[in-house]
């Protein structure tokens, strides 16, 4: 369930009329629903309760400050992959001891700041992070509470671009080595391997993958246990897809997903971290562009907008659908099937082939529906196109929680090295 819907004939995030934002700040822009947000944050925490579990929202679907501090609020901690994002997380309001680092690169500088600031695990995804973490934490005189991030080899039957849990990929260490990796950190008296961590891949729109993936690790803490280790925490990760068809495509619902986890991991009596992040923020924003041109081709109709694959690479790189509405409420069942694509110069800068629509016009607004996650954190320059700002909406109120930036901005970032400079008594 999200907050955009119609409202006398306009399509309103809350209790604002979309047009009118467009209206007040130019198109494309990207904008949240606060209620939206909150409410996926209190499905997610109202699904586990009587389970010990805590929600670590993943940053990467979504990293402004006014969305995490929204979470936050929620009483939601942070996964974070690298500096940046644990930056955020902190600017955000979002306290070290609930904020988990995720990730296979993580750098010596990365981890020290991380340990300065005394983040509360580090899921370790190789042996030589773990033994550059060791040396890091006994310099400062620390012991870092670790996860082991275990690659489960299970296949999480989503696109390939966003499985993790196959052992090909590079993420986790496998499931058959992590027992050695664990009588390591034992030996390494900077390190305490309280934990075991897991995420298999995004947008799983089944049980099952979970389901062999969890069964796996829960084997794993016994046969650790047995071993000597002290297993007193779970990561299960995110991945719980959304749905982006409306109603045609519905996965799981979270208290599935729950009962799955309490059937899985309830015996073993151990405190469950989650990072959801799709599923949190996904269907709580959209995209909204406007039609630069409607273009008569051979054989279609190409609706050109001033949004583009810079703004949201979704559809070109994952093959991504997302729903597509008029922002205007449609009058009547008139539709005209049209390829919705940017001003980007690459064939593969569209939105959606093929699909149906309400018939439109230049000057029109329309929204690209689910684009909360992974849409703005994606987003660059290319073909120096202003950065897209975001719009958060709260009720009857709307604030800019990121402006577009102007060219001049984007231009002083480049410099002209003085020997490409004709005088080079001159300085720009
Ligand atoms: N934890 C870890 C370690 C992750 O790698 C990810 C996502 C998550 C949690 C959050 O997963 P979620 O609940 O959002 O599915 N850009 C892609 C998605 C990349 C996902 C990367 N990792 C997309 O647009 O579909």
């Amino acid at each position: 369930m999200n907050h955009f819907e119609y409202r006398d004939g306009v399509l309103c995030a809350e209790g604002v009329s979309v047009a009118d934002m467009a209206d007040a700040i130019g198109t494309p822009f990207y904008c949240y629903s606060s209620a939206t947000l909150t409410r996926h944050a209190r499905v997610f925490l109202d699904a586990f309760k009587g389970q010990p579990a805590r929600l670590c929202y993943s940053v990467k679907a979504n990293s402004n400050l006014a969305v995490i501090a929204t979470l936050a609020a929620q009483g939601a901690g942070a996964d974070v992959v690298s500096e940046g994002e644990l930056r955020r997380a902190l600017a955000a309001g979002i306290a070290p001891a609930q904020i988990v680092f995720s990730g296979v690169g993580k750098t010596a500088a990365e981890m020290t700041y991380a340990l300065e600031v005394g983040i509360d695990q580090f899921n370790v995804e190789s042996e030589p992070e773990l033994e550059l973490l060791a040396t890091l934490a006994a310099a400062q005189n620390k012991i870092a509470k670790i996860a082991i991030r275990v690659n489960p080899d299970v296949d999480a039957k989503t696109h390939e671009k966003i499985a993790t849990g196959k052992a090909e990929n590079k993420f986790g260490i496998s499931w058959k080595l992590a027992p050695a990796v664990y009588a390591r950190a034992a030996q390494l008296p900077s390190i305490a391997a309280i934990g075991i961590d897991v995420h298999i891949g995004s947008q799983l729109t089944s049980l099952e993958p979970f389901k062999a993936a969890f069964t796996r690790v829960a084997g794993m803490v016994e046969a650790l246990r047995a071993e000597g280790h002290t297993i007193s925490h779970i990561d299960l990760g995110g991945g719980l897809g959304i749905p982006y068809r409306g109603d045609n495509d519905i996965p799981p619902h979270p208290d599935e997903y729950a009962a799955l986890v309490k059937a899985t991991m309830g015996h073993l009596g151990c405190d469950l971290t989650f990072e959801p992040g799709r599923l949190v923020v996904g269907n709580a924003g959209i995209l909204v562009a406007r039609v630069i041109y409607v273009k008569e081709g051979d054989d279609r109709t190409f609706l050109i907008i001033d949004a583009a694959m810079n703004d949201l690479i979704r559809p070109t790189l994952y093959e991504a659908f997302h729903e597509i509405k008029t922002v205007a409420e449609p009058k009547d069942e008139a539709r005209i099937t049209y390829d919705v694509v940017g001003p980007v110069c690459e064939t593969g800068d569209f939105m959606a082939k093929g699909r149906d629509l309400p018939p439109v016009k230049a000057g029109d607004l329309i929204a690209i529906m689910s684009a909360g996650a992974y849409g703005a954190v994606q987003a660059s320059t290319y073909n120096t196109r202003l950065l897209v700002p975001e719009i958060l909406v709260h009720g009857d109120e709307f604030a800019v929680i990121r402006a577009r930036p102007d060219y001049a901005e984007i231009l002083k970032q480049d410099k002209i090295p003085a020997w490409l400079q004709p005088d080079p008594s001159r300085t720009r």
